[in-house]
């Protein structure tokens, strides 16, 4: 192999390693999508979920885009959009999300990227060729409203993702942002919250006399949030 196919090949591999980082600003875009060309810019001031699928046409994809679409209200009472991706045509994604209609009975209302190039699914690490070297895994970025991607979950191609998980993702770092605090396994809204440690000997003192904290041991104590 020559050195300038050797580099290139080095190249190709870098921007399928890429990997956005939870606390970076995420990769900006501009893409063909069913709803005409998006940029990542045209979300600032909105939570988004970006997510990509293997392929149109594809059973667990299917079922998986009808509960986007399900969870989609939901999503937006919270400022929350949603973009999907998938390195197929735009006119293969119109085809599949009028199939969807007609035979589930669920219109798609949310864009679909044709990213027939490859070139989003590079820039977010959504192709692993060990899975798949032509279809993106199933991945799901959390941007918030800053542009900072704050969450990445990827699920292989045998298993459609959980919604009701997506959900509450996006209602722990809401909830997190808002109070300074962070959320304990399995939480859901309206449960006791985790109020950070405290960073000194004092601190620790306080927290366990405090009457508003219910502390299990000093460094682990909950309160409510309203
Ligand atoms: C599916 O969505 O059913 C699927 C897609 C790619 C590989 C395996 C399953």
């Amino acid at each position: 192999m020559s050195e300038f196919v050797n580099q290139e090949a080095k190249k190709q591999e870098e921007v399928v390693n890429t990997l956005p980082r939870i606390g970076s600003p995420a990769p900006q875009f501009e893409a063909e999508t069913t709803h005409g060309t998006i940029r990542l810019e045209d979300y600032k001031g909105s939570w988004l979920i970006l997510f990509s699928h293997p392929a149109d046409f594809t059973p667990v994809c299917t079922t998986e885009f009808a509960a986007f679409q399900e969870i989609y209200p939901k999503l937006k009472e919270m400022n929350t959009e949603l973009l999907g991706l998938s390195i197929d045509s735009v006119y293969s994604h119109i085809a599949w999300v009028r199939t969807i209609e007609e035979k589930l009975g669920v219109k798609i209302e949310f864009p679909i990227i044709a990213d027939l190039n490859k070139e989003v699914a590079s820039k977010y690490g959504m192709i692993m060729p060990e899975e798949s070297k032509t279809e993106a895994v199933r991945a799901v970025f959390v941007i918030d409203d800053k542009q900072v991607v704050r969450a990445v979950i990827y699920y292989p191609m045998s298993a459609g993702r959980n919604m009701e998980e997506i959900v509450r993702l996006i209602q722990s770092l809401q909830t997190s942002d808002q109070h300074g605090i962070a959320t304990p396994a399995n939480w859901k809204p309206g449960d006791k919250v985790i109020v950070p440690p405290p960073g000194t000997q004092e601190a620790a003192e306080e927290r366990v006399n405090d009457d508003n904290v219910e502390c299990i041991d000093w460094f682990l104590c909950k309160k409510e949030v309203k």
